[in-house]
C-alpha cells in the first residue's frame, strides 16, 4: 500500500477530483479527512469509504474553521501527514468578466482558501515530523483562457507560486509541496460556459490527445506526489492535460 500509515486531509472531497483522490488514498492505506462545505455529499463519500474516513464541514475561506478541522484531524487520527488543497470554484459562469464581486469570491475560495490551508496544514504536518502537500492549480494557472473570469487564472497562478514558496521555506521541516495542473476534465459543479457541449467539443481540438481527462487520472498524479515515491520532488508541477500546454 502506497500510503500506509499516512493521514490525509483533502478539501473539496465531496465531489469530482477530491472525492476520487480521497477514495484512492483510502485504497492505498491512508486515513482520510473529507473536508467540504457540502455536508450530505461529503458524508456519503466518507460513509462509502468506512472507518478510514472522517467527514468534516470546512469552508476553506473561514480561518477559524480551518483551525478546528486540522485540530479535529489530529485528535481523531493522531497526526496529519498529507494535505490536498483541492476545493475550488470555476470562473466560467460569470456573465460580467470584469465583475469585482466575482474577483473577490473566486480569489477568496481558490487563493485565500489555499493560503489558509497552508497556514494551518504546514504547522500540523511539521509537528508530525514532515509530509507532503499537493495543491490543485490548473493549466489556467499557467496560460490565459477564453470566456473565464481572470480571477480564476489569477487564483490558480497564485496556487502555483504559493506551492513553490512552501517548498522553499519548509524543506527544512521535512515538508514537500507540489502542484497538479489538470486540463479539460469533467465540468466542475460551478462551471458555466466551459460545461456546454459545443464549447467542450471545440476545446478538444487543441488537446493533442483529443479527449478530456478522467478524475482518476488526476488522482493518480496526486497519489504519486503525496506518497514517499516522490521523496526528492518539491516545488514541482505535474500537468495532467493530455498535452494541452505542450503545444
Ligand atoms: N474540472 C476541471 O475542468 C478542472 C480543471 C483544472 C483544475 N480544476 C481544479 O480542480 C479542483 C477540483 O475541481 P472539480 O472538477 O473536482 O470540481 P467540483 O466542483 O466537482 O468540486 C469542487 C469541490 O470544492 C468544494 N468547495 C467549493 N467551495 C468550497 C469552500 N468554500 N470550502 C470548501 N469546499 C468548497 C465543492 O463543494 C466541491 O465539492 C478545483 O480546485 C478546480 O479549480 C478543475
Amino acid at each position: 500500500m502506497r500510503l500506509a500509515g499516512k493521514v490525509a486531509l483533502v478539501t473539496g472531497a465531496a465531489s469530482g477530483m477530491g472525492a476520487a483522490t480521497a477514495r484512492l488514498f483510502a485504497r492505498e492505506g491512508a486515513k482520510v479527512v473529507i473536508a467540504d462545505v457540502m455536508e450530505h455529499e461529503g458524508e456519503q463519500v466518507a460513509n462509502a469509504i468506512g472507518p478510514a474516513a472522517l467527514f468534516q464541514r470546512l469552508d476553506v475561506t473561514d480561518e477559524a474553521n480551518w483551525a478546528d478541522v486540522v485540530a479535529a484531524t489530529v485528535r481523531h487520527f493522531g497526526h496529519l501527514t498529507i494535505l490536498v488543497n483541492n476545493a475550488g470554484v470555476s470562473g466560467s459562469a460569470e456573465q460580467d468578466l470584469y465583475s469585482t464581486d466575482a474577483w473577490h469570491r473566486i480569489m477568496g475560495i481558490n487563493a485565500t482558501g489555499v493560503f489558509l490551508g497552508l497556514k494551518y496544514g504546514v504547522k500540523a504536518i511539521a509537528d508530525s515530523g514532515g509530509g507532503s502537500i499537493v495543491n490543485l492549480s490548473s493549466i489556467a494557472g499557467i496560460i490565459g483562457s477564453e470566456g473565464i473570469h481572470m480571477a480564476y487564472n489569477a487564483s490558480k497562478a497564485a496556487v502555483r507560486l504559493m506551492t513553490k514558496s512552501v517548498a522553499v521555506q519548509h524543506a527544512k521541516d521535512g515538508i514537500r509541496c507540489n502542484s497538479v495542473h489538470p486540463g479539460i476534465m469533467p465540468a466542475m459543479r460551478t462551471s458555466g460556459r466551459t460545461a456546454e457541449p459545443e464549447v467542450r467539443a471545440k476545446r478538444m481540438n487543441v488537446i493533442p490527445m483529443r479527449r478530456p481527462g478522467e478524475v482518476d487520472e488526476v488522482a493518480y498524479a496526486i497519489l504519486f506526489l503525496a506518497s514517499d515515491e516522490s521523496s526528492y520532488i518539491t516545488g514541482s508541477e505535474i500537468h495532467v492535460d493530455g498535452g494541452a500546454i505542450a503545444i
